[in-house]
């Protein structure tokens, strides 16, 4: 079997999904269910003896320690952590527990387990530590996108502790020689995902016929991949990634705020057009910038495709029709996913209510 961690999330739910539609493998998915986490993303797989849910923390050694046991898993992918900008700046101290020290309680007792196993069980271990372009920081405007030999050098507590958790898995690999694979991916968009991200978060406002707030002037630029896409890489790299080496996967799909939230609005505008016959575009508008705000991301996705044969099978137009009409299509999700706790989070960043 292999052991997820995080997925009751947005890419980690996605990735269960995904797994288990191509093959027969069980899953344990360790997921300690935060506002993030949401079992009814896995509502398809109830009944399903293939997956078994524990709800749990990656920083609770002995729970980890007891599930390597029992469970015997073959490969560890590795995505809970606290994923939000924006929540990291408010309260940095979660993503330093979540991301650094739940990273370094699984290695060890990853580590304390592969070291047990017989020699061919131990070699074909991987331990796959998913992360994210951000740790590299800020690009220039005509800076080459990012690849595996840029520095890290994140801006923002999330990345930071992102940054932080990299630097842990690579250190197990050269140390302890733990098979780790690690993987930075740019912004994913699609089903699942939570509402307080660019994509959903606009959707959702549009819908409710409140403001859509661009940080800033909106020209910052994101690199876009449907999460479908970086589910089918992470599957590659289980099965072919070598060890100790790091893939960097994108979609080719730069694009600023601006132009991805208008992309939303036009797709709107025919799905779902506003009753008084305006465009949802008339609601953008520009409030105060995120601080320490990074300008643009890109990713060169060269070795993933060289090396392993992934390339995205969605293009940027496709994925976010896709992910507009999935919303369209999932009200109940979207009233669940708005809980209290959702609700004060928007109050206190946007200073008005869902
Ligand atoms: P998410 O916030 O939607 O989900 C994170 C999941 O981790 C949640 O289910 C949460 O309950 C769980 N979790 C958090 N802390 C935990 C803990 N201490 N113990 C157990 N479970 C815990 O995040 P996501 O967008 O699905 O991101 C998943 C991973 O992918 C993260 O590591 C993130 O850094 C990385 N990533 C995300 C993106 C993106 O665009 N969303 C891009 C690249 C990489
Ligand atoms: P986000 O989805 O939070 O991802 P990240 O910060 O990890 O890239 O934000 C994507 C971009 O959209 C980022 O540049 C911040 C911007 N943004 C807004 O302009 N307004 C918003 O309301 C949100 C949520 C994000």
């Amino acid at each position: 079997m292999i052991f997820v961690t995080g997925g009751a999330g947005f890419i980690g739910a996605n990735f269960v999904l995904d797994w288990l539609a191509h093959c027969d493998e069980p899953v344990l998915n360790l997921d300690l269910l935060t506002y993030a986490g949401n079992l009814e993303n896995l509502a398809r797989l109830a009944g399903d003896a293939r997956h078994v849910f524990v709800q749990g923390d990656i920083c609770d050694a002995a729970l980890l320690a007891r599930l390597f046991a029992r469970h015997q898993p073959r490969a560890v992918a590795h995505f809970a952590a606290e994923s939000h900008v924006d929540r990291s700046i408010l309260g940095p101290g979660e993503f330093v527990r979540a991301n650094i020290e739940g990273t370094f309680c699984l290695l060890e007792a990853a580590r304390a387990y592969w070291a047990r196993l017989p020699a061919a069980e131990a070699r074909a271990f991987r331990f796959h530590h998913v992360s994210t372009d951000e740790v590299y920081g800020s690009l220039r405007p005509e800076a080459p996108p990012f690849t595996e030999q840029s520095p890290h050098a994140p801006n923002s507590p999330y990345s930071a502790s992102k940054a932080a958790s990299d630097h842990l898995a690579r250190a197990w690999h050269r140390t302890y020689g733990l098979p780790v694979t690690i993987s930075h991916c740019s912004n994913n968009y699609g089903p699942f995902q939570f509402p307080e991200k660019l994509i959903p978060f606009m959707i959702l406002a549009a819908l409710a016929d409140r403001p859509l707030p661009l940080y800033g002037d909106g020209a910052q630029a994101r690199d876009w991949l449907h999460v479908s896409d970086h589910c089918a890489a992470i599957r590659r790299i289980l099965v072919a990634g070598q060890a100790g080496e790091t893939y960097d996967i994108g979609g080719a799909s730069e694009r600023t705020n601006q132009e991805v939230v208008r992309h939303i609005c036009a797709l709107l505008d025919r799905l779902r057009p506003r009753a008084d016959g305006r465009s949802h575009a008339e609601r953008i508008v520009h409030v105060t910038d995120r601080p320490g705000h990074d300008r643009r991301y890109a990713i060169e996705a060269g070795k993933i495709t060289r090396e392993l044969g992934w390339q995205p099978a969605e293009t940027f137009a496709s994925g976010l029709e896709k992910t507009v009409r999935w919303y369209l299509d999932h009200p109940e999700w979207i009233a669940n996913a708005q809980s209290g706790a959702y609700r004060e989070w928007i109050a206190r960043q946007y200073g008005t209510t869902a």
